[in-house]
């Protein structure tokens, strides 16, 4: 198998990998935020566009029974294995243009590249973009990843948006079936193994003057939703000590979950991300509040301590300011560790490429943690600007950065060839 391409060639891709994305940008389903929640029409539109990308870089293209898009350059040699690469499409609300899209757009336009030098690999590799991975839609995280490796909760199905639609009628409007929402599953005994390329999310690699690095492993995470009821009341009438302040209460509880986290700073982040108050008036007691809780920890056994804890402290918050608390756990990921022989391989490409390796843990989530389940995993960071910022418009990417991933993920594919 020949050397990789010259560098001026993934100056190139890179060029073009930022291009896609700024093309990406345009399905959104916010005029002035870049928020691409699952099904939505902007999201119709996004899959449609890299299903356009997928088949002019040569692959297959399909939709799974979730609205996956799955590209696959197919290796027609008997009894070849596959190697899957991806991360999803979706974003968070007023989020950045890489989170996701460029470990699904990458690997597209790396396949484009070989296909063009005329290189065969001799295995399959199929490049899946996951259609819901933040689950900000429908609190559904993973969604796209669970439904892939064939662990779909079809309970899920039932379960409505804010503004009240189900995910089935989701599917419906989306042109999908909700029976067939995660019965199309593949079998994995062909895989050579899973690897995703994502930004790094964090500073460390900008701190560092890095352009790459490779994940050791995937924090652990734990998200909760807590419903504080008090009294409503009228703000002129009722005295301080007679309150049940629903919205006092809750703020001294999420003070509690920063307090907890803070306790442990190497160990453990905690974020109160939504804190929601219906019927709010400036002249009315809150009644109720509910608010989100997001723990996480690269040790589950850590984690799960805070997680009770926490617990402890919030309810005897609630007992002392005489409101009712009811915290409950919808989503769980275990801490996944990234397969030493794949990390090997990403610092192989790397070092090859004569630029320093650099091992790092991911403190964000991502698709290779579901993928874990069914295949060794392995992950590529690549550094962002802004301080490293994310989940926020002001997230970049340089061209060079994006074309020296590329540049990474082809000497990998080369090796496991
Ligand atoms: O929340 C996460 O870590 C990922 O962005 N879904
Ligand atoms: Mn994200
Ligand atoms: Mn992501």
């Amino acid at each position: 198998m020949s050397a990789p391409a010259a560098r001026w060639e993934f100056d190139a891709i890179g060029q073009r990998l930022l291009a896609m994305a700024d093309e990406l940008r345009v399905f959104s389903e916010e005029r002035d935020a870049y928020t691409r929640t699952y099904l939505s029409s902007a999201h119709r539109q996004a899959s449609a566009r890299l299903r356009i990308w997928m088949s002019e870089a040569g692959m297959s293209v399909r939709e799974d029974a979730v609205g996956n898009v799955i590209g696959r350059l197919e290796c027609n040699k008997p009894g070849a294995k596959t190697l899957v690469t991806g991360s999803h499409f979706d974003t968070v609300r007023n989020g950045g243009r890489y989170d996701g899209v460029l470990g699904v757009i990458l690997p597209v336009e790396v396949a484009r590249h070989l296909r063009a030098g005329g290189r065969e690999l001799p295995f399959s590799l199929e490049v899946v973009g996951f259609a819901d991975e933040e689950g900000v839609r429908f609190a559904t995280s993973f969604l796209g990843s669970s439904a892939y490796i064939g662990q779909f909760d079809s309970g899920l199905l039932a379960r409505n948006d804010d503004s009240g639609v189900s995910l089935a009628d989701a599917l419906i409007a989306a042109g999908f079936d909700p029976a067939r929402a995660g019965h199309d599953t593949r079998t994995f005994h062909d895989l050579l193994g899973f690897v995703e390329v994502h930004i790094e999310q964090g500073p460390v690699l900008l701190n560092e003057g890095l352009p790459l690095g490779v994940v050791t492993a995937i924090a652990g995470a734990s998200r909760y939703r807590v419903i504080v009821t008090g009294e409503a009341g009228h703000a002129g009438t009722v005295p301080m000590p007679l309150r049940r302040d629903a919205l006092n209460a809750a703020a001294e509880m999420a003070l509690a979950v920063e307090a907890c986290a803070a306790a442990q700073p190497d160990r453990l982040v905690a974020t109160v991300g939504k804190f929601q108050l219906d019927h709010a008036a400036a002249n009315v007691i809150p009644g109720q509040v509910e608010f989100s809780i997001d723990i996480r920890s690269g040790d589950d056994d850590c984690r799960r301590q805070a997680e009770q804890a926490l617990a402890a402290q919030l309810h005897a918050i609630a007992t002392r300011r005489n409101v009712t608390i009811d915290m409950t756990r919808y989503h769980e990921t275990r801490a996944t560790p990234c397969a030493p022989a794949l990390q090997q391989k990403w610092a192989a490409a790397i070092a090859a490429m004569g630029l320093p390796v650099r091992h790092l843990p991911s403190g964000a989530g991502h698709d290779a943690m579901m993928m874990a389940g069914v295949t060794e995993v392995a992950m590529l960071f690549v550094r962002c600007g802004a301080g490293g910022i994310s989940h926020n418009p002001k997230e970049t990417l340089s061209a060079e950065d994006a074309g020296l991933a590329a540049e990474a993920f082809e000497r990998f594919l080369l090796a496991m060839a």
